[in-house]
């Protein structure tokens, strides 16, 4: 999600940093963005002349300390409590005053907010997986997020070219809601054989229209990360129909993480 967020503004003509854990993880960014940047000269929507403009305007550092005087910075780290607040802070340390967000798919932005030092300045913006080729950004406030921070968000996703949205501030927001249970759903139906993998992504597919199957989604998105977020929203509202079903579980546990490693639900 870091770097497809760094690809789309950098198509919008910003300047980007993009800070990776490590200066291995920093490179493997580049490397995907790249591999994004060739993916969308491949569909058309840039030219390779774009490549060389863009990436003049990115720095990868694996150091914070690069952030300081940005407009605008966005956390984009696992679905984790404790990773995101680590991560926040060290935002807050280095880039003061600037509109700090995080890219969090299920999180309470007020909880995150608490362990902050200026949640004024705080607020969600959620955006969907390519980032390059969505729309929608959620944008959700805490209960002490400023009307400024919440222009400034809605600016910055238009800039973007993105279609911000006021979501309220509920556990995994609007989109995560909905896609969780689904996902879940059919990951049940694939455990009690009720069609095959394949079966069931294509029902969806040409029964529902949607671009792709549960679980093809799923593998996209990351199960880990379908894990962490259905998790988060299952302990925030202790609602079943968030329980992570077996199967998703077992192949996290079998590090079975989907498109990204090569193997999920589908071998790629
Ligand atoms: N820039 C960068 N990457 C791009 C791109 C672009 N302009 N266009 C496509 N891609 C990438 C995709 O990430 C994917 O990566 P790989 O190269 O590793 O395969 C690949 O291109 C797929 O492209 P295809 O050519 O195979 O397919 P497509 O272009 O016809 O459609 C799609 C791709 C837009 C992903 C479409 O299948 C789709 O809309 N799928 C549903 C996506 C979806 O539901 N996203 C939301 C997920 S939920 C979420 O993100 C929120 C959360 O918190 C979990």
């Amino acid at each position: 999600m870091g770097t497809g967020i760094a690809q789309a503004f950098l198509q919008s003509g910003f300047d980007v940093v993009l800070v990776g854990r490590s200066e291995e993880s920093a490179k493997k960014g580049l490397d995907l963005m790249n591999a994004g940047i060739s993916k969308a000269i491949a569909k058309g929507s840039l030219k390779e002349s774009d490549r060389n403009n863009m990436l003049s305007r990115l720095k990868v550092t694996n150091k914070y300390d690069a952030i300081s005087g940005s407009a605008l910075v966005i956390e984009a780290v696992s679905e984790i409590l404790e990773s995101k607040i680590s991560v926040l802070r060290e935002c807050e340390k280095y880039a003061k005053g600037s509109l700090i967000a995080t890219n969090t798919s299920s999180i309470s932005i007020t909880l995150l907010a608490n362990s902050l030092a200026n949640p004024e300045m705080f607020i969600g913006m959620h955006f969907f997986n390519p980032v390059p080729v969505m729309k929608p950004v959620e944008i959700i406030t805490g209960e002490k997020t400023s009307q400024k921070a919440t222009e400034l968000a809605f600016k910055f996703s238009e800039m973007c070219d993105k279609t911000p949205i006021k979501v309220k501030d509920y556990p995994g927001f609007v989109a995560n809601s909905i896609l969780m249970p689904m996902l879940n759903e059919a990951i049940l139906l694939l455990e009690k054989n009720v069609a095959t993998k394949e079966g069931i992504d294509a029902i969806v597919k040409l029964g529902l229209r949607h671009p792709m199957g549960p679980l093809e989604l799923a593998d996209f998105i990351g199960l880990d990360v379908c894990l962490d977020i259905t998790n988060s929203i299952y302990k925030a509202t202790k609602d079943e129909k968030y329980k992570p079903e077996r199967l998703l579980v077992e192949m996290v546990e079998q590090k079975k993480l989907g498109k990204k490693i090569g193997e999920g639900f589908y071998k790629y």
